[in-house]
C-alpha cells in the first residue's frame, strides 16, 4: 500500500486566528510537466456538496485540471480522477460524504490506477482526516479549502512518487486572482467577492473551515463581471458568506453598496447577491438595490431564530426587533421585495416558547421561501459545548410545525402570483418532463412551462397559471415559443 505523507494538518485554534495578513497574487498557476504527460487522455469527475462557495471552487478546480490536460468525464465511471468537494455545515452533510467515499471503494478496486481525492470544508477538521485515513484506505489525496491552488503539485507528487498525501492548511494564504476556471453555465455565473467569515455564530463551522474574511479588490471583481457581461451572461450572483461586510478589511473606502452599484451599472440583465447578514445591512445598500432595475428584488436574509435569548446565544448580534426594523426599512424602500431566510430549530435548550417566537417572526415577515434546519452540533464550536435538554423528538416536532407555518405563509404568496406575468430566466429542461422548461423569476420562484429547449439561457415572459408550495406552473406569452 502506498505510503501517506502528511504535509500539513488543520488545527482548530489556528483556524480561529484572525490577526493574519495576506496579499493579492496575480501570477499564472504553473503545471508540472509530468502531470501534463499523465493527464493526456485522462478524465476527471468532481462531486460538489454544500454551498455556492464550493460550487465556485469546483469551477476553479475544473479550470486547473483542464489546464493540466484532463478532460471532463461524461460519467463518473469513466473518470481517472474523482474529487469529492465536501461540506461540513451539518452532520447529515458529512454522513452523505462518508457514504459516497465508502461507495468509491469498489470503483478504486476496479480501477487501480485511478486517483480518489477528498477536499472542501469537511477535511478542515483533524478528526475527519483521521477517520478517513483509518477507514477508507482507497483515498489517495486529501487537501483543504486553502490549498486548491496546490492541486497540480499534489497530483504531480502522487503520480511520480506513488504516495498518498494529506495537505490541509489551517490558514488562508494570499488571494489568488486570474485562476483558470470552467464555468458550469454559459448564462449565469457566481462571482466571489469575499472569502471566509468573521462572524463566528456560535453554532457555525464556516469561520473555521473557510478562515478569515478577505475581500477581493473591487477592480478585480468588476473586471470579472465585465468579462461575463461581454460573454453574454444574463445573471451574475455576487458571493460571500456575508456580502454586506465586503470591503471593510480593504480600508480603501470599498463597501458592498458601492460595489453593487458599480456591478449594476455594467448592465448585466440580472444581478443577485448571497448571503446578507442582518448585522451589516446598511441603508445605502437598500438604496442601491431600490435604484437599479437589474438588481433582483430578492434578498436572502437569514434570521435563524425569532427569540432574542436564542439569538444572543447564537451570537447573531441583533434582536428580533432590530431584524424587523431592517425588514420594515427594506419593504418601505423596495415595496416589491421578496425576502427569504434560513432558520435553525432546536438550538441547545431552546424552550417551546422561544420556538414560538420563531413562528411569530415567520408570520410577521411573510417570507417568500425559507431553508429550515435542525440544529446540528459542530466540533470545536462554542454551541457544541452546551449541554442540551431538548430531545431529538421535540426538535423534529418543532421542525414539522415550522414547515407547516412556512407553508401557511408561502402558499398565499404563491397563489397571489397566479394570473400575473413575470420575466423568467430559462434554466433547463424540466427534470420531470422533457417538453417542459424550468426557470426562475426575479423573486427566485421556480416556474415550469412548456417551451422549446432553444430558449434555455434567455429571459422570457411567463404567465403564471397555477401555484404549488415549491414551484409555479406557467405559460409562455408574446408568442415566444
Ligand atoms: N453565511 C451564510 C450561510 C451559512 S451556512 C449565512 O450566514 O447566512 C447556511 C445556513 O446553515 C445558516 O444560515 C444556518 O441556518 C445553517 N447552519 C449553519 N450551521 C448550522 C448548524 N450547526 N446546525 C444547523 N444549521 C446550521
Ligand atoms: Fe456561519 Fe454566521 Fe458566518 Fe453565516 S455569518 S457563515 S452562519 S458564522
Ligand atoms: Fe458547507 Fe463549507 Fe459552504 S461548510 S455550507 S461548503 S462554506
Amino acid at each position: 500500500m502506498a505510503k501517506t505523507i502528511f504535509k500539513s494538518l488543520p488545527e482548530a485554534n489556528l483556524e480561529r486566528r484572525r490577526n493574519i495578513s495576506f496579499n493579492f497574487n496575480y501570477d499564472e498557476i504553473l503545471i508540472p510537466e509530468p502531470l501534463k504527460d499523465f493527464a493526456k487522455g485522462k478524465k476527471y469527475w468532481i462531486h460538489t456538496y454544500g454551498c455556492q462557495a464550493n460550487y465556485r471552487d469546483e469551477e476553479i478546480m475544473a479550470g486547473i485540471l483542464e489546464k493540466s490536460g484532463f478532460c471532463h468525464a461524461n460519467k463518473e465511471e469513466d473518470a481517472d480522477l474523482i474529487i469529492l468537494n465536501t461540506c461540513a455545515v451539518r452532520e447529515n452533510a458529512e454522513q452523505k460524504v462518508y457514504g459516497k467515499i465508502g461507495n468509491l471503494k469498489a470503483y478504486k478496486l476496479a480501477n487501480k490506477s485511478a486517483i480518489v481525492a477528498v477536499c472542501g470544508c469537511m477535511v478542515q477538521q483533524a478528526e475527519v482526516i483521521n477517520h478517513i485515513n483509518h477507514t477508507y484506505h482507497h483515498v489517495d489525496l486529501i487537501f483543504g479549502t486553502h490549498n486548491i491552488l496546490d492541486l497540480p503539485t499534489l497530483l504531480n507528487e502522487i503520480i511520480t512518487k506513488k504516495i498518498k498525501i494529506v495537505d490541509v492548511k489551517s490558514l488562508p494564504g494570499d488571494i489568488h486572482e486570474n485562476l483558470p476556471s470552467v464555468r458550469q453555465s454559459n448564462f449565469k455565473a457566481f462571482v466571489n467577492i469575499s472569502y471566509g467569515c468573521d462572524k463566528f455564530c456560535t453554532y457555525c463551522i464556516v469561520p473555521y473551515t473557510r478562515g478569515k474574511e478577505r475581500s477581493r479588490k473591487m477592480d478585480d471583481i468588476l473586471t470579472e463581471c465585465k468579462e461575463l457581461k461581454d460573454l453574454g451572461y444574463k445573471e451574475v450572483t455576487l458571493l460571500g458568506q456575508n456580502v454586506n461586510a465586503y470591503g471593510k478589511d480593504l480600508n480603501d473606502g470599498s463597501s458592498f453598496a458601492k460595489l453593487l452599484d458599480e456591478v449594476a451599472k455594467l448592465g448585466i440583465p440580472r444581478v443577485r447577491f448571497l448571503t446578507s447578514h442582518p448585522w451589516d445591512f446598511s441603508s445605502d445598500m437598500i438604496d442601491v438595490i431600490a435604484k437599479h432595475d437589474n438588481i433582483m428584488k430578492y434578498i436572502h436574509l437569514p434570521v435563524q431564530s425569532g427569540s432574542d435569548e436564542i439569538l444572543r446565544l447564537m451570537g447573531r448580534r441583533y434582536t428580533s426587533e432590530q431584524y424587523l426594523k431592517l425588514v420594515n426599512e427594506i419593504k418601505t424602500k423596495i415595496p416589491n421585495i421578496a425576502l427569504s431566510t434560513d432558520i435553525i430549530v432546536g438550538f441547545p435548550n431552546e424552550t417551546y416558547e422561544q420556538f414560538l417566537d420563531t413562528l411569530k417572526i415567520v408570520r410577521e415577515v411573510k417570507y417568500w421561501s425559507a431553508f429550515t434546519f435542525i440544529y446540528s452540533p459542530r466540533n470545536n464550536t462554542p454551541a457544541a459545548k452546551i449541554k442540551d435538554n431538548v430531545t431529538p423528538k421535540e426538535k423534529n416536532q418543532r421542525f414539522q410545525e415550522l414547515v407547516k407555518t412556512l407553508e401557511e405563509v408561502i402558499g398565499p404568496i404563491n397563489d397571489s402570483l397566479v394570473g400575473k406575468t413575470f420575466p423568467v430566466l430559462v434554466d433547463s429542461v424540466s427534470e420531470k418532463n422533457d417538453d417542459m422548461l424550468s426557470g426562475y423569476t426575479e423573486h427566485n420562484k421556480l416556474v415550469h412551462f412548456k417551451g422549446d429547449k432553444s430558449l434555455i439561457g434567455q429571459i422570457v415572459d411567463v404567465k403564471i397559471v397555477d401555484s404549488h408550495m415549491y414551484y409555479l406552473n406557467g405559460e409562455l406569452i408574446n408568442g415566444q415559443n
